[in-house]
């Protein structure tokens, strides 16, 4: 398999991408996790205004360039404005720059589909910090222009729902190229997938293992006793099958892991090969959405009343 994929921007997208969020890890860890998986191979890097990791990723991608390891135009870095900067996405997307150190960056993409109060750069919003409209489409504009002033190569979205993106497809000048989205055996997102084939948006699997060892996240993906013996079937890891089942959907994967072995064993999911029975065993697995965004959905000042709003009932 080819390991980029075209987007409909041009740019070409590394399959295999390195997440950065990690609410306990100090930046010296993030960094050197980012030298690592340079040395490694990796040249495709995922950050948010919000994980706090812009700083020591550009931080290790800048020495990397310096020291003549990789060229600029060799590295794809993603970062993604939050819902207090909907309201000006130029700015919040300078403000990114300087915190990378980095004159441009090849994706920019809405978090989530929420517009907060400007103060509320925290994880966790408070009943007080929701707008009470979405307004998405002023948020696009603004994202747009990001693109126009050449701040970012691309743009896109990230937990949008089919719905969602058919609103925002009939006003945008510059459609999406990507819809980075929770995407694993578990979760498989057959709906929106061939919307986003329909459409030529990418879409990007974001906690490819289902985030074991996050707080929120769960161990039952790569705990699985379906992908357990698959992985015994071929002599891989489960986290090896997980990868590359998303791989195989023609997903770019973006899978975080600050651990040198566990960084390789990932990487390994590029020679696997699964036959046509595991992926059908695996359509067979019950879904599991593990990460919800009950956090955004409140019956008051949410514009989104039930989870069910919030993800337009695709969950
Ligand atoms: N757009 C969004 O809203 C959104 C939401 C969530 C995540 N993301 C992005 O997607 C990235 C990945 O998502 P994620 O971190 O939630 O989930 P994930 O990649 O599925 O799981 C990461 C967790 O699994 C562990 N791990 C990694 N490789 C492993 C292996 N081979 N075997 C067992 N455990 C392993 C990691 O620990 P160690 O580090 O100790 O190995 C870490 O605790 C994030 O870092 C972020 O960049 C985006």
């Amino acid at each position: 398999m080819e390991n980029q994929v075209r987007l409909n921007c041009g740019l070409n997208l590394p399959h295999f991408g390195f997440g950065t969020f990690s609410y306990q890890a100090h930046s010296k860890t993030i960094e050197s996790a980012v030298h690592m998986a340079i040395k490694m191979g990796h040249r495709h890097f995922d950050t948010a205004t919000i994980y706090g990791s812009e700083g020591a990723v550009g931080k290790a991608i800048c020495d990397e360039i310096l020291n003549q390891n990789v060229g600029r135009e060799d590295i794809f870095i993603t970062t993604k404005v939050w819902g207090n900067d909907h309201h000006d996405p130029v700015s919040a997307l300078k403000q990114s720059l300087r915190n990378m150190g980095l004159e441009y960056i090849d994706m920019y993409l809405v978090h989530w589909p929420l517009k907060l109060k400007p103060w509320a750069c925290y994880p966790v919003p408070k009943e007080s910090d929701f707008e009470e409209a979405l307004d998405i489409e002023s948020t696009w504009k603004g994202m747009e222009k990001c693109q126009e002033l050449g701040l970012c190569r691309c743009i896109g979205v990230s937990n949008f729902s089919t719905k969602k993106l058919e609103s925002l497809l009939e006003f945008a000048s510059i459609p999406p190229a990507v819809n980075q989205v929770e995407m694993h055996p578990m979760w498989r997102q057959r709906k929106l997938r061939e919307f986003c084939g329909e459409h030529k948006i990418h879409v990007s699997a974001y906690s490819p293992l289902g985030g074991p060892g996050n707080a929120w996240g769960s161990t039952a993906v790569i705990e699985s006793p379906l992908i357990k013996s698959i992985a015994l079937k071929h002599n891989a890891t489960p986290a090896q099958v997980a990868l590359q089942w998303g791989l195989s959907k023609g997903s770019s994967v973006i899978v975080k892991s600050f651990n040198e072995h566990r960084m390789k064993e990932n990487f390994g999911a590029l020679d696997l090969k699964l036959d046509d029975q595991d992926c059908l065993e695996i359509e067979k697995l019950e879904e599991r959405k593990i990460m919800r965004g009950e956090y955004f959905v409140n019956d008051t000042t949410s514009p989104y009343k039930i989870i069910q709003d919030l993800w337009d009932g695709e969950i």
